[in-house]
């Protein structure tokens, strides 16, 4: 009989207290021995619950006690959840968490405590919820060079884009009704300022290119500047907007790592990816693309990756699962992002369109010009070419006299 405990009994914790319990019999099957759920740690209190003697609020509880071989770890947040997951596997129990934010900023460590102590510290559910990612890229994909990852990585802010582009649904709405379903953060300007994307991406990276990639190093804007008017915008070049993670591997082995919202084509595979879904589409290059697809967020399908996770945990007591990647502080590691090529759209508002679009055209050449339904007649929106961010940014201030930046969103082609 392996015993297990649960640190964090919210969303994702009672989640997995519960898929453990409905799923019990092939769950045990599956890992080759008889498990039970020993401990919850919560602070808080749950009467009535159907698992009040298992309840404690005192970590040492669990840390102590020998027979709990296996700890999930859903408490959210770094601190304390870093103590408590690496005093855990300094005392020899492997752990299984979905905490992105501990994984981005301690995945390293942590990695290197399981290590030194033959335990394992596995973390499925940290990106793209219930979707197979993390297994995949590190085992599946093994035999692949990754030369690059685009992710929709966040079911919050997708719910909200979705419901933009689908019903004009104003933003406030979008991001109440993703609380209410469970999505959000407990802070949810880290799903909108796209925090926890670059989470998420941090994690992916560290992953396919073996060092660790902090989240201050990531370029990252969420999705709180969107409005219809962009949407609209979007639509006239036949594309949506999804806020995406993506890294690439460059030729002198340094890598880019971003989360911005984009213009993504309708014919893209991630356009249709819609509500709490996400997707990851993974480029290989014996594989070509393969992309990754599911629910990203939310109570069970979070906790089906938590569980599984258990389940490999208990199946390698004794050994090792190879997940790792080595601590890295180079600060040119990732590339600043100016110099990424992209295209962008912009929208300015001018008292003189006319010397504003001649203004443009003598800047950035020919452009596309854009329309929407009902543009105000002092809105001028177009599409450059692919440059340099860092030169279109010297191109838009060189016409900064006859207007202003009212609205700038990358497009991403290539995807
Ligand atoms: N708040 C996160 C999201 C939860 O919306 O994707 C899953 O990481």
């Amino acid at each position: 009989m392996v015993q297990i405990a649960v640190m964090g009994y919210g969303v994702v914790g009672s989640g997995v207290v519960e898929v453990f319990y409905k799923n019990r019999e092939s769950i045990q099957r599956r890992a080759g021995c008889e498990m039970e759920i020993k401990r919850i740690l919560d602070l808080r209190e749950f009467p009535g619950s159907p698992y009040a003697e298992k309840f404690t609020k005192n970590f040492e509880d669990i840390l102590q006690d020998d027979d709990i071989r296996v700890v999930v770890e859903v408490m959210g947040g770094v601190h304390p959840a870093f103590e408590f997951v690496q005093q855990c596997l300094q005392r020899g129990k492997s752990v299984a968490t979905s905490n992105k934010e501990l994984v981005a900023t301690k995945g390293a460590e942590l990695l290197k405590t399981a290590a030194e102590n033959n335990v394992n510290f596995l973390f499925e559910a940290s990106v793209g919820g219930g979707i197979p990612i993390l297994r995949p890229l590190s085992q599946c994909l093994a035999a692949n060079e990754i030369m690059e990852i685009d992710g929709i990585l966040n079911g919050t802010t997708n719910y909200i884009l979705t419901k933009m582009i689908k019903e004009q649904v104003s933003f406030a709405d979008a991001l109440q009704q993703a609380q209410q379903l469970g999505y959000a953060e407990r802070d949810p300007s880290a799903d909108i300022e796209g925090a926890d994307a670059c989470r998420k991406v941090c994690i992916l990276a560290s992953l396919a290119f073996g060092k660790h990639v902090y989240p201050d190093s990531v370029y990252t804007e969420g999705i709180t500047k969107i409005s219809l008017d962009d949407v609209a915008y979007a639509a006239d070049m036949d594309c949506v907007i999804k806020l995406i993670g993506r890294v690439q591997k460059l030729s002198d082995s340094r890598i880019t790592a971003t989360v911005y919202p984009a213009f993504i084509s309708h014919d893209s595979q991630l356009a249709t990816v819609d509500d709490v879904f996400n997707a990851v589409l993974v480029r290989g290059d014996a594989i070509g693309d393969v992309v990754f697809y599911g629910k990203g967020a939310g109570k069970l399908p979070t906790a089906s990756a938590v569980v599984a996770d258990v389940i490999d945990c208990v199946k390698h007591i004794g050994t090792r699962k190879l997940i790792s990647w080595e601590d890295c502080h180079d600060p040119d590691y990732v590339v600043d992002y100016k110099t990424d090529t992209v295209s962008m759209y912009v929208c300015m508002q001018t008292q003189d369109r006319p010397a504003l679009q001649e203004a443009v055209k003598q800047q950035f050449g020919v452009v596309r010009t854009l329309s929407r339904p009902n543009a105000p007649g002092d809105a001028f929106a177009f599409a450059t070419g692919a440059m340099p961010e860092a030169q279109i940014d010297q191109k838009l201030s060189a016409v900064s006299s006859l207007g202003t930046v009212t609205s700038k969103i990358r497009i991403l082609s290539d995807i």
